[in-house]
């Protein structure tokens, strides 16, 4: 009996926590989006070649159809180019917009959500929430980043996230300037349910198809390389932007962005969590616990895509909790033609964790952690691959 095996090994030292192996065992048969593996009619044939996996979605030809979505593992150089030597098929970074200057990221921003009874401390994490902005970084540093990365892997797909304000002429610089460094496409996150709705960025373009519209509009008689919308999930029906997106010129879409969420009361504080000298704010839920969700959305935007959009135009890929080959192969097989993963967040937090352990560890003389708090500890800006930077 032929079968679907698509296997990814965990390894200790990778950018995203993850690397690529892909095993197959059924019969090759090409499909939309170019996803191969080899054939095998039983489980005990040893595929007698490597598989391939290369898709080509919206022109850009890449090596598997599995992508580092935006976020961390897309802050710098560093994480970028490691994510390139560990063979994925393309980078999103992280969101940038004009002014990072307007971008305070607050620490802590991440709380867990585990398995266990009553959120045992023992139980597995299946969820996150983090309530983290957009890059924080000076649009100059991102761009003269993505220039190198363009400039050492030529061949390898390179995707910009942005993000700007309700301004025509500022998104137009944004793309101009985007566009200078050779990114191959541009993923517009008009998705992030918390930053910064008020200024009618992220969610605010998302949940609203007029705005959107006129957004995209904007952005689609400017863009030259293919522009993706990442869609939020936070809205009734998600295949209504993604049809205004499409319809406005954008090639692909992405879903989903983190679910809004509060995570929970700390009950021995009475704080919310995270909590950032005794305040929160609703964030994004992210991880294992929204896979379904994200399969559900997904699946609504691929049958809206493939009833009214011709399929070798356009694309779509999938995001959310996607912890192994499997996870991805139902995104694929529901009809995504890339997937994107994100990153095991344990992984993130115990490098946050041990960033601030460090950072502790040379305020020497200080007899309570009440003496360092107040410290630049809630003033900390630096995203955490800037602190995956200075300690590496
Ligand atoms: C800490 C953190 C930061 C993120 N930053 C961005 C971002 O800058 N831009 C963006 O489009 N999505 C961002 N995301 C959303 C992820 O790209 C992804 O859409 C979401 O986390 C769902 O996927 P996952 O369950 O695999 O994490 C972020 C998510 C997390 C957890």
């Amino acid at each position: 009996m032929a079968s679907l095996s698509l296997t990814q090994i965990r390894t200790g030292n990778s950018a995203s926590g993850f690397s690529l192996n892909c095993r197959g065992k059924v019969q090759a048969r090409p499909c939309r989006v170019g996803f191969r593996v080899s054939a095998s009619e039983n489980g005990n044939n040893k595929a007698s070649s490597e598989p391939d996996l290369s898709v080509t979605v919206n022109g850009l030809k890449m090596a598997n159809p599995f992508v580092i979505g935006s976020g961390p593992p897309g802050t710098n150089y560093t994480v970028m180019k490691k994510a390139f030597d560990e063979g994925w098929g393309a980078v999103i970074a992280k969101t940038v917009s004009l002014d990072a200057a307007k971008v305070i990221n607050v620490t802590p921003r991440y709380a867990r959500l585990r398995a266990g009874a009553n959120g045992s401390a023992l139980g597995q994490i299946i969820g996150w929430e983090n309530i983290e902005l957009i890059s924080d970084r000076p649009l100059e540093t991102m761009l003269k980043e993505f220039k190198q990365l363009k400039e050492e892997y030529p061949d390898r797909i390179l995707i910009a996230s942005i993000m700007e304000e309700y301004n025509k002429v500022a998104w137009e610089e944004l793309i101009d300037r985007v566009e200078q460094t050779g990114v191959d496409a541009i993923e517009v996150n008009f998705s992030c349910p918390h930053g910064m709705p008020e200024r009618k960025m992220g969610a605010a373009v998302g949940q609203d198809c007029a705005l959107l519209e006129e957004v995209c509009g904007w952005i689609n008689s400017k863009a030259t390389v293919p522009v993706w919308a990442k869609m939020t999930p936070n809205i009734t029906d998600i295949s209504q932007p993604a049809r205004v997106a499409l319809q406005s010129g954008c090639k692909g879409v992405a879903a989903i962005n983190t679910i809004m969420s509060v995570m929970g009361i700390n009950l021995n504080t009475l704080r919310p969590e995270p909590c950032v000298e005794g305040y929160s704010t609703p964030g994004g839920y992210s991880a294992k616990a929204v896979h379904p969700i994200a399969l559900g959305k997904v699946m609504s935007i691929a049958k809206m895509m493939k009833s009214e959009f011709d399929m070798d135009k356009y694309s779509l890929s999938g995001i959310g909790g996607v912890e192994t080959g499997g996870d991805a192969a139902e995104f694929i097989l529901l009809g995504a033609n890339t997937v994107q993963y994100f990153t095991t967040h344990t992984d993130l937090v115990q490098r946050q964790q041990e960033a601030i352990r460090q950072r502790k560890a040379i305020k020497k003389g200080l007899q309570s952690d009440k003496d360092w708090t107040g410290d630049g500890f809630v003033k900390e800006s630096e995203s955490m691959g800037l602190k995956q930077r200075s300690l590496s």
